[in-house]
């Protein structure tokens, strides 16, 4: 029996070790890892120059507290700033992505002063109190805890009509996955998104993108704020950022910076310098070999090369892919795993996910399309 809570249902697959896009089992299989661990192995596996930064920062001081400065944890924070091309001008480092929005929602209710949040149907933000709150059916499923800590109004996904009786004067902030993961691979489009920033500058409610799962160049931009062209006032970045190692960031507009108060925000591991070395790598990475280009590339390909066997569509951007499907994605994906094939499902049953690393090339879709059409 295993020393772990039975809280995750176990894939067929122990890994034991990966390179590049392959993940290899202790029983000697090598499996095509189109899931990159939920997003979060946007370099894949042993990357030379992530390893490397992680390895020397390690040997030069593995960890010391926000209170005392490093030039790791400053460089790591603009390089980020940088990346995400000039709109924001600070940064809170965090350890996940659900602490990140915590911490995103804890601003925008200081800001604003009042104590509603509006939210998107089909979202996951997180499993803290808070993030949980604005994750769509948690209250019913695990929230667990006795009450909400405020109140949440649920806007139907693309439907601009009903924002503006969701989103008013009481409404503190509007958080919203751009392309929402665990609801499908669901892109919420460049109108949905623009309309939901009219609104808040009308009402003077903060936008908050959650980008944890489809930021960091997923959807083969920085951030898909970029690809809609809709800028928040705050981002939150999670998952690739570290790529495995584990951290999260809270990205700040002018607007919000002005209302960070000294000690109002905290953390002990968020921004330590293992996390900073792993955001310069991952960035470098990106930036030096051409992944954003790459994953809208590629990303292109699946469409056009895997509209066979039981697939009926595409939805989602760049890495952040959703098949849908004319049987259970769960069934296609645990087929596609008997054929040494790792992909994820999603909240939507007849949708199935890929979230592979940036430096997936098209011959390994040309093996994804081959056992699609052999389902
Ligand atoms: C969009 C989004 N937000 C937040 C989270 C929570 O992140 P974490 O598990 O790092 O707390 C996730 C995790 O899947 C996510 O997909």
């Amino acid at each position: 029996m295993s020393a772990l809570a039975a809280v995750f249902a176990q894939y067929p697959l122990e890994v034991e070790r990966a390179e590049g896009v392959w993940l290899h089992s202790r029983d000697g299989r090598r499996v095509l890892d189109l899931y990159g661990g939920h997003a979060v192995a946007a370099l894949g596996y042993g990357h030379p120059g992530w390893t490397r930064a992680l390895q020397e920062q390690a040997a030069a001081c593995n960890f010391q507290s926000n209170a005392v400065p490093m030039a790791v944890r400053e460089r790591a924070a603009g390089r980020l700033l940088r990346f995400a091309g000039g709109a924001f001008d600070s940064v809170f480092f965090v350890n996940s992505g659900a602490e990140a929005n915590e911490n995103a929602l804890k601003m925008a209710f200081r800001m604003t002063g009042r104590a509603q949040v509006a939210a998107i149907e089909g979202s996951f933000h997180g499993r803290t109190a808070a993030a949980g709150a604005v994750t769509w059916g948690a209250m019913q499923k695990w929230h667990a805890f006795p009450r909400a800590p405020f109140d949440v109004s649920w806007i139907p996904r693309r439907e601009n009509g009903a924002i503006a009786q969701h989103v008013t004067e009481d409404t503190a902030a509007v958080i919203v996955e751009p392309v929402q993961g665990v609801g499908g691979a669901f892109d919420l489009g460049a109108g949905f998104l623009d309309a939901l920033r009219r609104r808040c500058d009308e009402v003077g409610a903060i936008l908050i993108f959650d980008e944890v799962q489809c930021g960091v160049g997923r959807t083969g931009y920085a951030f898909a704020a970029d690809l809609y062209g809709v800028r928040p006032d705050m981002i939150t970045a999670a998952k690739a950022l570290g790529n495995g190692f584990p951290c999260a960031a809270l990205l700040m507009t002018p607007r919000v910076s002005q209302a960070v108060k000294l000690d109002s925000l905290g953390t002990t591991f968020g921004g330590g310098p293992m996390a900073g070395a792993a955001i310069e790598a991952v960035i470098e990475a990106i930036e030096s070999e051409g992944l954003l280009a790459n994953v809208r590339r590629v990303s292109e390909y699946v469409r056009a090369r895997c509209a066979v066997g039981p697939v009926t569509g595409f939805q989602g951007e760049g890495f952040l892919l959703g098949l849908r499907m004319s049987r259970p994605a769960r069934d296609i994906q645990a087929a596609l795993l008997a054929r040494d094939i790792l992909t994820g499902t999603s909240g939507d049953p007849q949708v199935l996910r890929l979230l592979p690393p940036y430096i997936l090339e098209e011959q390994h879709v040309d093996l994804l399309a081959e056992a699609l059409a052999s389902l």
